[in-house]
């Protein structure tokens, strides 16, 4: 069974068809790419999946269960974890308090130190623990915006364009990051992303994204080859490095 299926989902803002039948599925500790031109829907579907928006159409099932209908709150329960492309931090509270939160009120765990401390551990921000979000680089906003998602003890995360902005080295070392918490955690990943070379690194399938439809699903490699997806997506971004 797919740790996650979705079906014919539609979603429309306005007169703006932006999902017109999406369909995919994704397998227990898989990494799903996801890809698209800007305004393709791509940040759409996280927030379908999240449960932050509600489709018109189509399903959404996890772990067997059909949760089309859940808020956010009942999915983060279930085991999805997300992150957001503009990140979500209380820039006056520390590394630390932001990661208590989500703890304390989404897991209805009892806060232990030694719990924050572990997250903390895994993203790599063990020395800025006690340090205020707004003075943290991008970088390390981005791996606290991860320590969030991952203290719900999520199966799935969602990560909405974690790379934008990052330097090559930051890459790298969020690359390393995200595959760590699968081989370590088992967490299954669905990542939108416009940074190629950390996809081809990390994702196991990818799917493109392109006028409300699922236009190519398969491996990075077919993918970069793939006419029809050349033509509404990588031609657009010929010649980037990034
Ligand atoms: N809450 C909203 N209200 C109205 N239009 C929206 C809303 N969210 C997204 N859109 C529109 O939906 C389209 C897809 O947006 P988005 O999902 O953010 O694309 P992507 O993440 O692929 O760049 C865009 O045309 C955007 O303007
Ligand atoms: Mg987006």
């Amino acid at each position: 069974m797919s740790l996650l299926v979705i079906e014919d989902i539609h979603k429309s803002f306005g007169g703006n068809k932006v999902l017109r039948g999406v369909s995919f599925s994704v397998e227990k500790g898989e990494i799903l790419g996801i890809v698209g031109p800007n305004g393709s829907g791509k940040t759409t579907l996280i927030n379908i999946l999240s449960g932050v928006i509600k489709p018109d159409g189509g399903v959404v099932v996890f772990k067997g269960k059909d949760i089309t209908g859940w808020r956010a709150y009942r999915r983060a329960k279930l085991g999805i974890g997300r992150t957001y492309q503009i990140t979500r931090l209380f820039t006056n509270l520390t590394a630390f308090e932001n990661v208590m939160i989500p703890l304390h009120y989404g897991a209805g765990e009892k806060t232990s130190v030694r719990r924050i401390e572990e997250i903390l551990e895994t993203v790599g921000l063990s020395h800025k623990i006690h340090s205020y979000a707004s003075d943290l680089s991008l970088a390390q906003r981005k791996r606290l915006e991860l320590a969030r998602a991952l203290a719900l003890r999520p199966e799935l995360l969602l990560l909405d364009e974690v790379f934008a902005g990052l330097n090559p080295v930051a890459v790298q070392e969020i690359v390393s990051l995200i595959g760590k918490l699968r081989e370590e955690l088992g967490i299954t990943v669905v990542i939108v992303e416009h940074v190629l070379k950390a996809l081809s690194q990390l994702a196991d399938r990818v799917l493109v994204l392109a006028e409300g439809k699922v236009i190519f699903s398969g491996k990075y490699e077919d993918m970069v080859r793939d006419k029809e997806v050349i033509k509404a997506y990588l031609g657009e971004r010929y010649g980037e490095t990034a």
